[in-house]
């Protein structure tokens, strides 16, 4: 069977590092995985009061994380924590109060900074956000990724310097979106 990976990219920016990430990661799987970006862009800003009446997108985005296997967060680090985009997003997805899109559903983080720590903070916070919710995210390995010149070649496939360590970061996620979907 086919197994769908929800991915998540936390910069709605065209030329987003972190969304080339997401396409060149999903060149790496093999071809009974397959990658679907759920947009984000599209949706309110959170507010309470429209929990009885979520918007069309929200209601999207939940069926969309609901049918996946697994979920896949490809994020940069605003101001040492996940942008605002990504919250919003997720918080949509978590309400109303126990009808939350995610309890259970396999995660991975990764992300793309052009400083130095590659988004280590915000994939710190985002394991905070993701343990409240029930959401079995990947330890080891971590991927911290900064953003060089090289890192994607001219395919917009991960570049030779990084490919083996990413391939590997992959498979391992893989591995353990198939350990909670088994059974
Ligand atoms: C950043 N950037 C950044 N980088 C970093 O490593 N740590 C940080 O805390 C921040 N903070 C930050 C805040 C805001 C508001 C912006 C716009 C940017 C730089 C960031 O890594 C860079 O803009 C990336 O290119 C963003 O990822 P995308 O949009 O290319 O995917």
């Amino acid at each position: 069977a086919q197994t769908k990976i929800a991915v998540v990219v936390g910069s709605l920016r065209k030329d987003s590092f972190n969304r080339k990430l997401a396409v060149a990661l999903a060149k790496l799987a093999p071809s009974d995985v397959t990658f679907e970006q759920l947009r984000i862009d599209d949706l309110p800003l959170y507010n309470q009061d429209d929990d009885g009446k979520p918007a069309a997108s929200v209601t999207r985005l939940k069926a969309e994380i609901q049918s996946a296997q697994g979920l896949l967060f490809v994020t940069p680090e605003y101001n040492r924590s996940i942008p605002g985009v990504l919250k919003n997003a997720i918080d949509h997805a978590s309400r109303p109060y126990g009808k939350s899109a995610f309890p259970g559903k396999p995660a991975g983080v990764i992300g793309v900074s052009v400083g130095a720590i590659g988004t280590a903070l915000a994939q710190q916070h985002l394991r905070n956000v993701l343990a409240y919710l029930d959401v079995p995210t990947l330890g080891q390995p971590e991927a911290f990724v900064q953003a060089k010149d090289g890192l994607f070649d001219a395919d917009g496939s991960i570049g030779e310097a990084s490919r083996a360590f990413l391939q590997g970061w992959l498979d391992k996620y893989l591995a353990w979106v198939r350990l909670h979907t088994a059974g």
